[in-house]
């Protein structure tokens, strides 16, 4: 089969597939735990079976873990490829991650550690700026006051509020606040440009942004509310105004105000009472929307459901970093809230299993390259959840930093968002784990909510590079292009054969995306029912266990980010001296894939147009446009002029050709 990455990716995965080294499970108390929620393979292998044998039975068990507030009716309702999960049940996310554990006594136990970074950009300061804990009693408190000042902003049941906030601990309340009320959220990642902001929220028709003055990133401050206020401008201008901003004083920086509109965070939290019920919601309300790239160059707000999800997390959570309740773990998850990582395993999935969750503000490195490792050794984290992109910078940045730290306290480590190489996966496990913590290469995508292919700890025995076996519930499989299982080691599509409650509901006000994108691609050979199409190349080796190559549509994975080479292309022509521009992923030593674009310059001669000569000045300009227009993370690592593109003779740009002279495999002759 040929899928457009099929060329390097395969490289990656030859190099995988020799991969012969086993790390098996070890007992519980070896590594500090009362026990394994699931303490062996034939556990796992009796309850995955049972799982997709007899969903409904095992998911209504599952359910007992979460606190409903009026009984569902029928566990599932499946019209390929529209699904209902705890039909008519109701719930609500917040009560199960705040106010439930506050009924059942634990109102004074610590719900969140916040750790800022250093204010000042001083080398030496040897303490953290600030260090806050909320317990759950205060999290009910201040989610039900932002609550309250979000209704007397005029936000009703459904209307979706627009979070683009820093990492403290407001972005969690105001996250909880929406569910509180039924309201979705849409997050923003603090990363990204105003044109981001413009274009998420005409889409998601929000009405009202909860921001901050800043947010601090390596001694900078990232000026979120004057890029809130430039995509206000632009919205106003095109016919869609913010009815109100609410905004935090992070940074005290100098802002600009308009009073008809903005309002001051703790202004509009003191105003308002800290008696907000949550509202007992339908199970299949919209628990929030969270826009992601695809292959065209406009993102897409995935859908998530309030029980279904909500469930999802919270098991996978609990099982795969094999949370437990009163037992002193402290579990800390490096990705931003803004993504789908910091939604379901810093907030939803953690919370609801009662076990603190460490937010921290800054990056890896500010001020020193240690920040991570001298966290974990203040606070015991006893679960760490990040990037192989973050591991391998710590690769480089030497060993030397995280020797310098007491990690004992760790016990399990998690990795997400791309294929870890196997040389990064031993390097974690050597001088993060110390040999003796599990690592867990968690698979999954915005649109699946949670885990759906992962090692369990007490379970499953790893393979470095490889995320293993299916989460309980997914029948995952890789097919091709007619839907029929594949043999071992043959390279092929991700499907995933039957519903799963984490799975998303749809794309917002795009019902043929949905479609057409995740359920028209694959089925099942016999009954034409639709299987889920995750968009990634995998294999599975003879033990089943599947290694995942990279997506195989026009997405590219950057540093564990999603972006569509369509969305850097448009960004690259909106510059004047641009006629043409193809964007494809390159192999990146730290960011796994990087940017590589192929521009065309207008003429040089034709000033008025806009021409220019292609030379390193016009390179810089180009960069900073991308990272203007989308954001720095979608700043290309190369930029290459060429005389033009090549194309096929219908028209296409030959992105095969272009992504093997961007790995250096091949020569382009126009190239300057
Ligand atoms: C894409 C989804 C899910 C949270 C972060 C990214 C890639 C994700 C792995 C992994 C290999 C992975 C896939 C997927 N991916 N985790 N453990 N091994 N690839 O979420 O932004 O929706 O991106 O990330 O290509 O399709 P996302």
């Amino acid at each position: 089969m040929s899928t457009p990455d099929q060329s390097h990716a395969s490289q990656a995965i030859d190099s995988m597939l020799q991969e012969s080294r086993r790390f098996d499970p070890r007992p519980a108390a070896e590594l500090g735990f009362a026990a394994w929620h699931v303490d062996g393979i034939e556990t796992y292998r009796e309850m995955h079976k049972r799982s997709v044998e007899d969903p409904e039975t095992f998911w209504a068990e599952q359910a007992k873990q979460l606190h409903w507030m009026g009984a569902y009716e029928k566990v599932l309702d499946w019209q390929p490829p529209d699904v209902k999960w705890f039909v008519n049940g109701r719930i609500n996310a917040c009560d199960n991650c705040v106010d439930r554990h506050v009924r059942d006594g634990h109102g004074d136990k610590v719900a969140l550690v916040w750790e800022s970074e250093p204010v000042k950009d001083d080398a030496k300061t040897p303490e953290p700026a600030e260090i806050r804990s909320l317990t759950y009693r205060d999290l009910q408190r201040e989610t039900a006051r932002c609550a309250n000042a979000l209704k007397k902003l005029g936000v009703r049941k459904g209307n979706v509020v627009t979070i683009y906030m820093p990492m403290t601990p407001e972005i969690v309340i105001a996250v909880l606040a929406c569910a509180r009320i039924g309201a979705p959220h849409s997050v923003i990642f603090g990363g990204f440009a105003p044109h981001a902001i413009v274009e998420r929220v005409t889409d998601a028709r929000s009405k009202v942004i909860i921001t901050a003055d800043g947010g601090y990133r390596r001694g900078e401050i990232v000026p979120l509310k004057k890029n809130v206020d430039e995509a206000c401008e632009t919205l106003e201008k095109n016919g869609n105004p913010v009815d109100a901003v609410q905004c935090l004083r992070r940074c005290g920086n100098q802002i600009g105000w308009k009073n008809s509109r903005d309002v001051w965070w703790h202004e509009a939290l003191d105003a308002v009472d800290d008696n907000c019920p949550c509202a007992p919601l339908d199970s299949e309300d919209m628990l929030f929307l969270l826009y992601t790239s695809g292959s065209t160059g406009k993102p897409k707000g995935i859908v998530h459901s309030t029980a279904g999800y909500l469930l999802y997390t919270a098991m996978t959570a609990k099982y795969t970093f094999n949370l437990r309740p009163d037992s002193k773990q402290l579990y800390w998850c490096t990705a931003d809230v803004g993504w789908i990582t910091g939604h379901s395993y810093i907030i939803y999935g953690v919370m609801a299993n009662r076990v603190p969750t460490l937010l921290y503000e800054g990056a890896p490195n500010h001020p020193r390259p240690d920040r991570f490792w001298e966290i974990i050794a203040r606070h015991r984290v006893t679960q760490l959840y990040t990037a192989p992109t973050a591991i391998r910078a710590f690769m480089k940045w030497g060993d030397e930093h995280p020797a310098k730290h007491d990690l004992s306290s760790l016990r399990i480590l998690g990795t997400v968002g791309e294929p870890i190489n196997p040389e990064a996966w031993m390097w974690y496990h050597n001088h993060i784990g110390h040999g003796k913590c599990p690592i867990v290469d968690t698979y999954w995508q915005t649109e699946t909510g949670g885990h759906v292919i992962t090692p369990l700890p007490g379970a499953i025995t790893t393979k470095p590079g490889s995320c293993t076996l299916p989460m309980f519930g997914i029948d995952a499989a890789v097919v091709n292009e007619e839907g029929h299982e594949l043999p071992a080691n043959q390279g092929g599509l991700l499907a995933i054969r039957k519903p799963w409650p984490g799975m998303l509901r749809g794309v917002f006000g795009d019902r043929d995306r949905f479609v057409k994108g995740y359920w028209s691609r694959l089925k099942d050979p016999r009954t034409g029912t639709p299987y889920y199409f995750s968009a990634d190349g995998a294999r599975r080796d003879s033990d089943g266990y599947f290694w995942v190559m990279g997506r195989v549509d026009d997405v590219i994975n950057v540093s564990g980010h999603r972006l569509g080479t369509m969305e850097v292309e448009s960004a690259l022509v909106s510059h004047p001296a641009i006629a043409e521009a193809a964007v494809v992923g390159m192999p990146h030593e730290i960011k796994g894939t990087g940017i590589c674009a192929f521009v065309t310059v207008k003429s040089a001669w034709s000033k008025q147009n806009g021409g220019r000569l292609p030379d390193d000045a016009l390179r810089k300009e180009l960069t900073a446009h991308v990272a203007k227009e989308i954001g720095p993370i979608a700043k290309p690592d190369s930029i290459r002029f060429a005389d033009g593109l090549p194309k096929t003779r219908s028209g296409k740009t030959m992105r095969r050709l272009l992504r093997d002279v961007a790995a250096g495999v091949e020569k382009i002759t126009q190239d300057t």
